[in-house]
C-alpha cells in the first residue's frame, strides 16, 4: 500500500494487478468519475489509462507484475475519446463497437457502459467475441447488465449466453449473428434494458468479415457504430459503412495498448474452460431423450445385420454402427479422419472411432440458451447414452432441452488439440437435406 499526490489533469498508466482507493479528488476511469472512497482495479495482464480531475490523493496497492506511472498525456486518447463518445444519444440507442485486435475494443465498450450508468440507465452489455468472452465462457456469445462502474466487462454478472461452437468465427459467423440479434432483443423486450453495447471480435479485413459486421449492424437495427483504427485495417469496413444510414463514429487506437499474442490468447481460453468446467463432475444423458442437435443419432432408421453388412463391403470400410436419416446416414468406422461417401442416393458421413472424446459441447434450454458447457467424453452406441463432463455446480438438469456440439476438442487439461471442422460439414449435409432438427 502506498499513498500518492496527484495533480490536476495528470495522467496515470496503471498496469494491473493494482487496486487504487481514492482519498482526496477526483479520478476520470473509462467514462466514470471516482470521488473520495471510491476504489476500482486493473486487472493482470491490462492496462488503464486513468486521468486527475484535480489535486488528490490516492492509495495505490499493486500486485505482482502491477505498476503505476504518470505520463504524458499529449499522446493519450482518453480525451478524444471521451469527446467523441459523449457526443452518443445512449437511450434507446444499440451501439456496435468494431475494429481490430488490441485496438481498445473492450475497453470502448467498458467505456459506453460506464457513460450509460453515469447517465442512470439500464445498459445491457453483449460480448459478442467469442475468442476473448469476457462475460461468458469462451465459444459464446454472452449478455449482461450493467447498474454500476466497471473496469473490466470481467466484472459483469453473465445473464445469458450463447454457444457458438467455436472461437474461430469465419466458420460460424451466420450464427454469430442470430446469436447476437437474438441477446439484443431479449436485453430490449425481456429486461427493458435502456441501450445495448455490442463489443465484438477483431476478424475485420476479409470480406466475409466486412459482410459480417455490416450484416451485424442492421440484424440489431444499430444506430451508432465506432470504429475503433490502427492503420489500414478497417479500410472495407469504412468504405462499407458509408455506403450505408449509420452514425459512424472512427476512433483512434491507443499507440502503447498491451498485445496479446496467439498463444497469450489460447491459453487465456484455456484458463477460460478450466475455471469454467473444474471442479467438474460426470453425466449421462440420454439421447434418445436429449439429442444432439447438429448430429443426428439414436433417432434416425436403424439398418439390420444384413443390410449393414451389405454397406460395409460395398464401402469397404468396417463400420460400428450406422443410421440413417433421410438422404443422409451417420456411420461410425475404422476411418482416420471424417468422410462422406455416397451409395445410392444415401450420403454417409463416417466419423472415426472416439471421434466425440474431448469435444467441448453445450447443453442448451428449448430456447437455445446455453445451460452448461462440457466436454463430451464417450458415446455408448449400445445404450444411446453421453457421458458428459460439466461443472460440479451445474444442477439445472431438468431443463436441458438438448446438446449442440461444438467444433474445439481439449484435452485433459483443457487445452484446445484441435479445431475440428466436420461438425459444419455435417450439418450443412443435414440442412441440404432439409432435415436440421433445431436451429
Ligand atoms: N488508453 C490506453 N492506453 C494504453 N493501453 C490501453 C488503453 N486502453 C486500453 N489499453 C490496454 O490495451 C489492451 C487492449 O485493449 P482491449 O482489450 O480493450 O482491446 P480489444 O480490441 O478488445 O482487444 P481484443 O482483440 O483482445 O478483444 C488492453 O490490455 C488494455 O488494457
Ligand atoms: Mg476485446
Amino acid at each position: 500500500m502506498e499513498v500518492q499526490s496527484v495533480g490536476p489533469n495528470e495522467f496515470l498508466s496503471i498496469d494491473g494487478p493494482a487496486s487504487i482507493r481514492i482519498i482526496d479528488g477526483k479520478l476520470y476511469v473509462l467514462g466514470a468519475e471516482y470521488g473520495p472512497g471510491s476504489s476500482f482495479t486493473v486487472m493482470r495482464g491490462r492496462r488503464i489509462v486513468a486521468k486527475s480531475l484535480g489535486e488528490g490523493k490516492i492509495d495505490v496497492v499493486l500486485g505482482p507484475e502491477g505498476r503505476i506511472e504518470r505520463i504524458d498525456g499529449t499522446n493519450e486518447v482518453i480525451d478524444t475519446w471521451d469527446r467523441a463518445l459523449s457526443t452518443i444519444q445512449l437511450r434507446n440507442s444499440v451501439i456496435v463497437v468494431l475494429g481490430a485486435m488490441d485496438v481498445g475494443k473492450t475497453t470502448v465498450t467498458t467505456i459506453l457502459v460506464n457513460k450509460g450508468v453515469m447517465g442512470g440507465l439500464k445498459v445491457g452489455v453483449i460480448d459478442g467475441d467469442p475468442g476473448q468472452n469476457d462475460i461468458g465462457p469462451p465459444t459464446t456469445v454472452s449478455a449482461s447488465i450493467a447498474t454500476n462502474f466497471i473496469t473490466h466487462l470481467t466484472q459483469l454478472r453473465n445473464l445469458r449466453s450463447i454457444f457458438v461452437k467455436t472461437t474461430s468465427i469465419e466458420h460460424v459467423w451466420d450464427y454469430v449473428l442470430n446469436s447476437i440479434s437474438k441477446l439484443v432483443n431479449e436485453l430490449k423486450h425481456g429486461h427493458n434494458v435502456d441501450a445495448v453495447v455490442i463489443n465484438t471480435d477483431g476478424w475485420i479485413s476479409d470480406p466475409a468479415a466486412v459482410k459480417f459486421k455490416l450484416e451485424m449492424i442492421k440484424h440489431v437495427s444499430a444506430n451508432y457504430v465506432i470504429v475503433i483504427r490502427r492503420g489500414d485495417e478497417v479500410n472495407e469496413l469504412l468504405k462499407g459503412l458509408a455506403s450505408i444510414t449509420i452514425n459512424t463514429i472512427v476512433l483512434p487506437s491507443p499507440s502503447n495498448a498491451r498485445i496479446r499474442d496467439r498463444d497469450d490468447r489460447r491459453i487465456r481460453r484455456e484458463m477460460g474452460y478450466s475455471k469454467y468446467l473444474m471442479p467438474s463432475r460426470e453425466l449421462s444423458i440420454n439421447l434418445r431423450e436429449k439429442p444432439i442437435v447438429n448430429l443426428p443419432l439414436f433417432n434416425g432408421l436403424r439398418y439390420d445385420n444384413y443390410i449393414t453388412r451389405l454397406i460395409r463391403r460395398s464401402l469397404n470400410v468396417p463400420i460400428h454402427y450406422i443410421e440413417q436419416w433421410g438422404g443422409v446416414a451417420v456411420a461410425i468406422g475404422d476411418v482416420k479422419e471424417f468422410q462422406v461417401k455416397n451409395l445410392g442416393d444415401v450420403s454417409i458421413a463416417i466419423l472415426p472411432v472416439n471421434w466425440e472424446r474431448g469435444l467441448l459441447v453445450a447443453l442448451e434450454d428449448r430456447d437455445n440458451y446455453l445451460l452448461s458447457l462440457g466436454v463430451l467424453r464417450k458415446i455408448y452406441y449400445n445404450t444411446g447414452k453421453a457421458v458428459i463432463s460439466i461443472p460440479k455446480s451445474f444442477n439445472n438438469e431438468d431443463l436441458v432441452d438438448h446438446i449442440r456440439l461444438g467444433m474445439i476438442r481439449v484435452n485433459d487439461n483443457y487445452e484446445e488439440i484441435e479445431k475440428t471442422l466436420y461438425i459444419g460439414k455435417i450439418e450443412s449435409l443435414l440442412s441440404s437435406q432439409n432435415i436440421s432438427r433445431k436451429q
